[in-house]
């Protein structure tokens, strides 16, 4: 298959340019949602461990941060700039914009253009910064999966917002393929965040889908989120290769796609390192189809 994707072999899973911009990271990022308090919600409970798992990863090369203003909520965006501003040349910080967090604690959905506006500005300021990077539109549906229906609104005043010049690129979470191109029909979109991984797999085609256009797909829960991954293959797999479950999960998703970036969250820095030596984990064509057979026997389960 040709594709525009650039892939060195060196750490961290090789390097990924996002499609039309000069942006270019290594396939091994990080999530920055766990390094709010519990939930979601408050400062950390190890504010210094937060830091340190941010500095850690910069310092091991990962160039990718995955926030969002609702985490804590500004918190985790707080910690960021605390642990990395300013920022070095080449780090490459997305976020996404869609909801937002009542004192209540959950999540409700935050999509008028006067939302979009508010949260843009939120980002900046608590990061520190003139200009986002990409700007994913957060569609709500559930955590479980996307749901159907017009995202134009939200995506043009994305769009608006990049002629402003405060946002560089615009990317999209929680959506369907009939609302990738929906949006591609409005503007130019350089990354999906989707919920993805081992065990959850509706995503297949679409991810080759954009592989062809070399847009980049990022995984959220790639270790199964709130709900940890657990498999007796995934297991026996790791026993075999002398490595954790969890660094299999991650080494079988960048053998999966070219296009996928990683962006697994931590709140430590053991899990940090663990994380990103899954890039060098070779899994073997059989180890591969071993491990494809989870999403088969999940899916046996539920029909
Ligand atoms: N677009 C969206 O709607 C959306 C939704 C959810 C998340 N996200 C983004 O995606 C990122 C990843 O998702 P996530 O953080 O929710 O889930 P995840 O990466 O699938 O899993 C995180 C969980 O796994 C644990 N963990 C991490 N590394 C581990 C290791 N080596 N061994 C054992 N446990 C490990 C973490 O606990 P410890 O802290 O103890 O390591 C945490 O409980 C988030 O950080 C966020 O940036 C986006």
């Amino acid at each position: 298959m040709k594709t525009n994707i650039t892939i060195n072999e060196a750490s961290l899973g090789g390097q990924f340019t996002f499609p039309g911009a000069s942006l270019t990271v290594q396939r091994m990022g990080y999530g920055a949602m766990q390094l709010a308090g519990p939930g979601v919600w408050g400062p950390p409970r190890d504010s210094e461990g937060a830091v340190a798992v941010l500095r850690e990863a910069v310092a091991a090369g990962v160039n990718h941060i995955d926030t969002a203003d609702f985490y804590g909520p500004h918190i985790t965006n707080q910690i960021i700039r605390k642990a990395l501003h300013p920022y070095p040349a080449g780090l490459v910080i997305v976020t996404k914009l869609g909801a937002v967090r009542p004192p209540d604690g959950s999540w409700q959905p935050a999509s008028s253009p006067q939302d979009l506006i508010a949260g843009v500005h939120d980002n900046l300021r608590n990061l520190g910064l003139d200009a986002l990077d990409i700007v994913n539109y957060r569609a709500m549906g559930s955590i479980h999966g996307p749901k159907e229906g017009s995202i134009a609104e939200q995506v043009k005043v994305l769009a608006d917002l990049k002629r402003q010049g405060l946002i560089r690129h615009i990317g999209l979470s929680n959506v369907t393929a009939t609302q990738v191109a929906e949006a591609q029909a409005i503007t130019h979109i350089v990354c999906v965040q989707n919920n993805y991984n081992l065990a959850n797999r509706s995503d297949d085609a679409l991810i080759d889908d954009l592989v062809r256009q070399g847009i980049a797909y990022v995984p959220f829960f790639p270790l199964g989120g709130f709900t940890p991954l657990q498999s007796s293959t995934l297991s026996a797999v790791a026993d075999r290769l002398g490595a954790r479950p969890m660094q299999v999960a991650l080494a079988w998703l960048l053998h999966r796609s070219p296009n996928i970036l990683l962006i697994p969250g931590t709140s430590s820095v053991e899990h940090l390192r663990e994380n990103l030596a899954a890039t060098q984990l070779a899994l073997s064509p059989q180890t591969l189809a071993e491990l494809d057979g989870i999403a088969a026997a999940n899916d046996a389960v539920k029909h």
